[in-house]
C-alpha cells in the first residue's frame, strides 16, 4: 500500500503540468508549432484571419519543457480559442490549459468563451465534448471561404474526409443558456 503511494506520488511529481503565459521568448517555437500543425502561423477561423504571432496566450510545461501552446483573442467580453496545440496527448495538456484559461477569464470578467474546429477534427471534437463546452453552430461550407483567406487549409483530412464546415463550440461564464453571438448557417440551440 505504502509503495503503492509512493509510487503514485512519483508520477504525479514526473507529470505535473504547469501553465503560464506566453512571453516574447516563446514566440517563435510557438509560430513553429503552430505551423507544423496548421500550416501557417496564420489560423482563420469565422471568416477572420488571425496572425498568432500577436496573440496572448498560454504555455504548458512539464518539468520545464514546452509541450502545449494555447492562443487567445479577447474583445467585447467575449474570448476566441484561436490555437490550441497539445504536444503529448491524452495526458491532461489540453484540459489543463482550457482550465486555465477559463480562470483567467473569470477574473477579466469574460461572459462567453468559444472556438471553431472543422468537421473532420474529431479528436478535438471529442475532447471538447468531454469538457462540457456545447457545439453551438455548424457552419456549413465555412472551410472553403476560409481556405481563399489561407490557401494552406488543406481540401482533405490525412484520413480522406473532405474539410467542409466549422464547428462552433463554446463555454458561457454568464450562466446564460443561449445567446445571440452565433450566427451560423445552422444554430444547434434549442
Ligand atoms: C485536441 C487536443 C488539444 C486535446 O488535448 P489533449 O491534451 O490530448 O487532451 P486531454 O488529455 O486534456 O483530454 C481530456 C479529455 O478529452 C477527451 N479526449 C481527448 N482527446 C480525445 C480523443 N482523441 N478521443 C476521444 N476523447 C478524447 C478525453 O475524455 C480526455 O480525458 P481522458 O484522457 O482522461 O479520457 C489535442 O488532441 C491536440 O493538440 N490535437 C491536435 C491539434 C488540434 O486539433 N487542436 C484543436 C484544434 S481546434
Amino acid at each position: 500500500m505504502l509503495l503503492k503511494l509512493i509510487w503514485g506520488y512519483g508520477l504525479r511529481q514526473m507529470w505535473s503540468i504547469k501553465i503560464r503565459e506566453m512571453t516574447e521568448s516563446d514566440r517563435d517555437w510557438a509560430a513553429a508549432v503552430v505551423t507544423r500543425q496548421f500550416g501557417s502561423p496564420e489560423v482563420v477561423s469565422r471568416g477572420v484571419r488571425h496572425d498568432t504571432h500577436r496573440l496572448e496566450g498560454l504555455v504548458a510545461e512539464v518539468r520545464d519543457e514546452r509541450l502545449g501552446l494555447l492562443h487567445y483573442h479577447m474583445e467585447g467580453g467575449r474570448c476566441e480559442v484561436v490555437a490550441l496545440v497539445a504536444l503529448s496527448v491524452r495526458r491532461g495538456l489540453g484540459r489543463k490549459m482550457l482550465q486555465e484559461l477559463e480562470f483567467v477569464m473569470r477574473a477579466r470578467g469574460c461572459s462567453r468563451m468559444w472556438l471553431v474546429t472543422t468537421n473532420d477534427n474529431h479528436a478535438a471534437q471529442r475532447f471538447y465534448e468531454a469538457l462540457g463546452w456545447s457545439l453551438v453552430a455548424v457552419h456549413r461550407g465555412a472551410a472553403a471561404a476560409a481556405r481563399r483567406l489561407k490557401p494552406e487549409i488543406p481540401e482533405r483530412a490525412p484520413d480522406g474526409t473532405p474539410i467542409e464546415d466549422e464547428l462552433e463550440y463554446e463555454r458561457r461564464l454568464d450562466g446564460e443558456e443561449t445567446s445571440d453571438d452565433v450566427q451560423g448557417s445552422i444554430d444547434l440551440r434549442s
